[in-house]
């Protein structure tokens, strides 16, 4: 092969994955905190705030799904080369205000810029011009978003913390109410990891299946058809995941960051499918605990949500059931 592929080489391709991960959650539930940040406004800031707030959350929403992309086309090409592309991320801070916000992006961008030159120079080394290619189109995008959140940093930090005592109607948002609404959260960036892997492994798998006919037509068709049918569910698993940190982050909670269960990927379309069904499975269970959770503390807008959200975690599961039998 011309290429020269080490672990230590994939290793460095995997790092870039974490990140891209890392960001891509870290940009998406800042866009999630914006609401509650918009509603902490003075009164007579708000029009001029609005504006600014909204444009904020536009751009960390778009370029949330950006690293997500950027991460899909890491794993695509790590499974190309014949490594297995990583689930894990770097951890994501999230931070409190718009300032803290681009301040928190310029430094990962800039970390970013870092590792990306060093990925660079080693596909020279190693005459893996592809990867260059891949990583010069995303390294140009990354200092496109750095340059954005420069210009924000000079915002105005105005996140005010409040204080004073809880009102009556809140006495039911416990920490173990958190801990629980936390559970989902988690539940869905695992499956976000999950399946935005999986559909990078199953194309490569696609591509790699064609020997003979039967296998056109039977496990090539699978690994297809599978990696097109994960695409829109992960879509779906990332709405879940704004919509229910918003809500946390309105209620003045936090939103945790990383994946529990941890992602499992699998060797063939099949476990794939198996591992899927199952987290969707646990999703809808854990889902439903939350509805009658919500249903006890009155809290009607978690209820509704997450009714919503569990009739799309049933239409993944029954997905997935067909292919599964
Ligand atoms: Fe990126
Ligand atoms: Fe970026
Ligand atoms: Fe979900
Ligand atoms: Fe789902």
């Amino acid at each position: 092969m011309a290429v020269k592929i080490t672990p230590e080489y994939i290793d460095l391709l995997n790092g870039a994955v974490e990140r891209e991960i890392q960001v891509s959650l870290q940009y998406l539930l800042q866009h999630a905190k914006i609401e509650k940040l918009m509603r902490k406004k003075l009164p007579e800031n708000i029009l001029l705030d609005k504006t600014t707030y909204d444009a904020v959350g536009k751009f960390l929403r778009e370029i949330g799904i950006m690293e997500m992309k950027h991460a899909a086309s890491i794993m695509e090409r790590i499974y190309y080369l014949g490594g297995q592309a990583t689930t894990m991320a770097k951890k994501p801070v999230i931070g409190g205000s718009l300032s803290e916000f681009a301040r928190l992006g310029v430094v990962a961008e800039e970390e970013a810029l870092v590792l990306y030159r060093q990925i660079l120079e080693a596909t020279i080394e190693n005459g893996d011009y592809e990867t260059r290619e891949l990583f010069e189109k995303i390294y140009g995008e990354e200092e496109g978003h750095l340059f954005k959140f420069q210009e924000y940093v000079h915002m105005q930090d105005e996140s005010q913390e409040e204080t004073g005592k809880l009102s009556e109607w809140r006495k039911v948002f416990t920490d173990d109410y958190f801990a629980l609404l936390n559970k989902a959260v988690a539940s869905e960036i695992m499956a976000i990891i999950q399946y935005t892997n999986q559909h990078e492994k199953a194309a490569y798998l696609k591509l790699r299946g064609r020997e003979t006919p039967l296998e056109v037509v039977t496990d090539n068709n699978k690994a297809k058809a599978v990696s097109e049918l994960l695409k829109p569910i992960f879509m779906q698993e990332m709405d879940h995941l704004e919509k229910i940190s918003e809500r946390i982050y309105l209620l003045e909670g936090e939103a945790v960051v990383m994946p529990d269960p941890l992602p499992k990927v699998g060797d063939t379309p099949d476990d794939f499918l198996a591992l899927d069904h199952a987290a969707e499975n646990d999703a809808i269970l854990l889902y439903r605990k939350i509805i009658e959770e919500a249903m006890k503390r009155g809290d009607t807008i978690t209820r509704r949500m997450f009714e919503d959200i569990v009739m799309q975690e049933e239409q993944h599961y029954w997905t997935f059931d067909d292919y599964v039998r």
